[in-house]
């Protein structure tokens, strides 16, 4: 349950019979809780009205333990759209981090969809496990995890084409290109999370250098809350200046190449140093 008192500080506990949970402004049993209707106030021993819900998911993922960053739920729900993730889709992801994305793909693909995690340190694996596990009650039947390394996955592991999403959330997306290639099913969804504009470029150029996807779009979200109090409305003070960076692509039919892009590069797009994916492609005086 999650409590919330007058000043909209919130806590979360999962509620046991006999237990008393001890706030800095008077006790509550948790007996009081169990059984209750959601959106009810219940009163501390100091006489502190609290306000008890069920916590909703993007409360729970911002709370929950965490090793590795958490994909934010801004970010989540454009992950969700960007992947065309819903009722019945086959979702597969690496890597599962802490599992705040895993439980958004799951609640999306709901009980007739699957969701594969793949995650290649068996630590986070665990805090993934239990985070999802405590979200939902128990493992989602839905759901499956593999503890190893997305590149070294084989057609025993994920069949070819058997995944109608696939997202990647780890440093370097551009060496899962080939594995998404193959397990991607004709017109799949790639998307993937990045952190820096380096990053960024470097699985672009990847992408169209393969071409097997189609041109790739990217995108950031930046979400501002609003602080409401009379005639005092007005942005808030503080937001989360950045979080990460989406690319998103279809994947191409088996055999088809997708083709080539008609635009010439912007001048200076390629500096005369590039070295990196697509450099070759430049042509002489592009690079302005
Ligand atoms: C930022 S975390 C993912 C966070 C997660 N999406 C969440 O919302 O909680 C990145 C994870 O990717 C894993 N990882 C990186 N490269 C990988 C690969 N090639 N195969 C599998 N897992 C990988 C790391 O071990 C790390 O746990």
């Amino acid at each position: 349950m999650q409590l919330t008192d007058t000043r909209g500080v919130k806590v979360t506990i999962t509620t046991v019979p006999g237990a008393i949970l001890h706030t800095h402004r008077g006790q509550i049993p948790h007996d009081s809780l169990i059984g209750m209707d959601e959106g009810f106030i219940a009163t501390s021993t100091r006489g502190i009205d609290y306000l008890v819900q069920r916590p909703q998911l993007d409360d729970y993922v911002l709370g929950m333990p965490r090793q590795a960053a958490v994909i934010y739920p801004k970010d989540a729900a454009r992950i969700v759209a960007l992947g065309d993730v819903g009722s019945g889709s086959r979702v597969l992801e690496a890597g599962v981090g802490s599992g705040a994305l895993t439980c958004y793909l799951l609640k999306a693909a709901g009980p007739t969809g699957t969701v594969t995690s793949v995650e290649r340190r068996s630590d986070f694996a665990e805090v993934a496990r239990e985070n999802v596990s405590r979200w939902f009650g128990g493992t989602p039947r839905s759901w499956r995890v593999s503890e190893m390394d997305l590149v070294d996955t084989t057609e025993s592991d994920i069949p070819t084409g058997s995944q109608d999403t696939l997202i990647l959330d780890m440093l370097a997306p551009w060496e899962c290109l080939d594995v998404a290639d193959r397990v991607l099913r004709a017109g799949g969804s790639l998307v993937s999370y990045v952190a820096t504009t380096t990053q960024l470029s470097r699985l672009v150029e990847s992408m169209r250098l393969s071409r097997r996807w189609t041109e790739p779009r990217a995108e950031e979200s930046i979400v501002r809350t609003w602080h409401l109090d009379g005639l005092a409305v007005r942005p808030d003070h503080r937001m989360s200046g950045h979080t990460g960076f989406l690319v998103a692509a279809r994947h191409m039919a088996p055999g088809q190449q997708s083709p080539p892009r008609r635009r010439r590069p912007a001048p200076g797009a390629y500096g005369q140093d590039y070295q990196g994916p697509g450099a070759d492609q430049v042509e002489e005086g592009e690079s302005g």
